[in-house]
């Protein structure tokens, strides 16, 4: 294989999984770890790449399409009303949200996996590692872009090592500190999801946690994307997006205020009086 197929090898692969380590890279092209080496240092100077210690990740094209927002809800109607307005990147449910639509789990996201055809994230309820990791491969089945969204425990993590490891996305929620979601990254975990707003709540400043997990995760060149998640405020959702956050996830009404803003409905209905008043 010509240096070029080997590259265009390197660039499929991490394409689907986002990072790799050299040693993976050089078992399935079959050659030395060294020329993966060469490829990767020359790769990254074309910047295709970033070398990360010990492996290579996906050059951050996200930031070049634009931050993701996720629809933090599993109210089909919410669903449908937002994929309608065409802004929504996926949809992130829980336990809690799916138990407020009364419908059994595996024909809601079904239902929601025929309105749009983004990520859909879905908590698995076992709290060991052997459990969560069957009931992801489960949910897993049920669409072709489902994040099996895990609780940060260490049994939650040694199965998000496993599934990212077997090809699954996974997310870890219930991230509070930088030090959660620095082990999350280290499990290989496709997304962080720090809750924000949960820590306002109990008077800390949710989103200086965000800042330091989008900085931590810079310096090591992890990965793994933040989404911030329990955002109450078209404030939260300015902030994230200051902080350079891979998305954030958001409810329903929240959504809905984004677009909001009185002198735009003040400047709108001059705009339509004023042109009444040309004689037709
Ligand atoms: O998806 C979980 C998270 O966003 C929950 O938000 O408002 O219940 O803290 P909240």
């Amino acid at each position: 294989m010509f240096n070029s197929q080997r590259h265009e090898e390197i660039l499929k692969i991490l394409a689907e999984k986002r990072s790799i380590t050299v040693e993976e890279l050089s078992r399935s092209l079959k050659v030395s770890s060294s020329t993966i080496r060469r490829d990767l240092e020359e790769m990254e100077g074309k910047g295709l790449l970033r070398r990360t210690h010990g492996g290579a990740i996906r050059e951050r094209k996200e930031r070049a399409r634009g931050m993701k927002i996720f629809l933090d809800t599993a109210s089909i109607e919410e669903i449908k009303k937002a994929t309608d307005w065409g802004l929504i990147d996926g949809v992130t449910t829980n336990p809690s949200s799916i138990a407020k639509e009364g419908k059994d789990l595996e024909a809601l996201i079904k239902e929601i996996a025929t309105i749009m055809d983004g990520p859909i994230c879905v908590e698995p309820v076992a709290t060991e590692a052997g459990k969560i990791i069957s009931e992801a491969e489960e949910l897993a089945k049920l669409y072709k872009n489902i994040i099996v969204k895990i609780p940060i425990t260490l049994e939650g993590l040694k199965a998000v090592k496993i599934l990212s490891k077997g090809g699954i996305k996974t997310g870890v929620t219930l991230i509070f500190s930088s030090s959660q979601a620095l082990l999350a990254a280290k499990a290989g975990a496709t997304y962080c999801f720090p809750f924000a707003g949960r820590l306002d709540d109990i008077g800390q400043e949710g989103m200086d946690m965000v800042k330091d997990i989008v900085q931590v995760y810079k310096n090591y060149g992890f990965g793994t994307e933040v989404i911030v998640a329990s955002i109450r405020s078209p404030l939260q959702v300015q902030k994230a997006a200051l902080s350079g956050v891979g998305g954030v996830t958001i409810p329903f009404d929240v959504f809905e205020r984004l677009i909001k803003h009185p002198l735009t409905d003040e400047g709108m209905e001059k705009f339509l009086s004023d042109w009444k008043k040309i004689p037709k």
